[in-house]
């Protein structure tokens, strides 16, 4: 277990002022270090709610596994949410270094009290969704998670590096998808526009508001867990993705999106936080039938805990006979 106080304890200002220099001096902190329990806090919402975004994440993607138009294809989204699976697991488990117990946090988010990323209450409406996810919102990871692996705690930072390897192949096959429609018949290249102009603005929220609205957001960049704000990730993002949507000849549905010769930045238009604000709310077009699908398969996966609970127990009683 992690030494780690009881939440709301007083914290000792001489070890918070060494944490804070070993962070300074860009030191790991392991599971057995001393840690604020603010620290520790932020850690667990921000690990459990990745785990659930990866987790949750399985849903949109899995709705068309059965309709993947060739074996190729099949075979591809098999194993790219299988990986999504693996996400969760890892992170999961990253989370439970902090004292945590797993089933508390998976409960957590079949309440409904956690949250998860907003970007998986979108419907997937055609096969054409699945290239444009790949490349847009795995794409969006990627730039999230790899700045995620140098977070100061040890355990988030290797699943991170692990976990980008992953998304690196999902988001190529997804962009891979989206170049085939993108050349292909008028009806394709309709349907993968419909969906780039469905899922970019979404993909730019996930990312987060402007760091200004976070309050939290201050304290986490200064215990680099956050290494970069939710705008210069947006930011680098976009410059990332346009070039992308240009090599297809897909159009971005942002009128302002312009070049900034300066910068050589990518500039979009304004946001509708509105929206995003309501799918966080739980108003998004899907919010309750992804949770409905959670508690579902957690329901009929009971037997597979109960079993492998049952192994477990059996095979640390034959070591403890082997051992006496
Ligand atoms: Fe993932
Ligand atoms: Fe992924």
């Amino acid at each position: 277990m992690p030494q780690t106080r009881a939440p709301g304890s007083t914290e000792d200002p001489a070890m918070t002022a060494a944490f804070e220099a070993r962070i300074a001096a860009g030191e790991s902190i392991e599971p057995k270090d001393w840690m604020p329990e603010r620290y520790r806090r932020q850690l667990v919402r921000m690990m459990s709610q990745h785990a659930h975004s990866e987790v949750v994440g399985m849903l949109p993607e899995a709705n068309w596994i059965t309709r993947a138009p060739s074996l190729r294809r099949k075979v591809g989204l098999l194993a790219k949410v299988q990986d999504e699976a693996g996400h969760g697991l890892y992170i999961y488990c990253g989370a439970e270094t902090l004292g945590v117990d797993r089933a508390e946090l998976v409960q957590q988010l079949l309440d409904g009290r956690a949250k998860y990323s907003s970007i998986f209450n979108y419907p997937t409406l055609s096969w054409a969704d699945i290239g444009v996810i790949g490349w847009l919102v795995d794409g969006a990871a990627i730039v999230n998670q790899t700045v995620l692996a140098k977070a100061s705690y040890g355990p988030y930072a290797r699943a991170m590096i692990r976990i980008c390897k992953e998304e690196n192949f999902h988001k190529r096959q997804g962009y891979e998808i989206v170049s085939t429609l993108a050349a292909g018949t008028p009806a394709q290249k309709a349907m993968v526009q419909d969906a780039v102009n469905r899922w970019w603005w979404p993909s730019l929220m996930m990312f987060g508001p402007s760091d200004t609205e976070s309050p939290n957001s201050a304290e986490l960049l200064r215990w680099k867990v956050k290494r970069k704000s939710n705008d210069e990730l947006r930011q680098r993002f976009v410059n990332l993705t346009v070039p992308q949507a240009i090599a297809v000849a897909l159009t971005l549905p942002d009128p302002a999106l312009r070049h900034d010769e300066a910068t050589d930045a990518w500039i979009s238009g304004p946001i509708d936080w509105d929206e995003f604000h309501e799918v966080v709310r739980g108003n998004g077009p899907c919010n309750r039938e992804r949770l409905q699908a959670r508690r579902a398969a957690h329901d009929e996966g009971t037997w597979v805990r109960e079993a492998a609970s049952a192994y477990a127990a059996r095979q640390r009683a034959k070591q403890a006979t082997a051992a006496a």
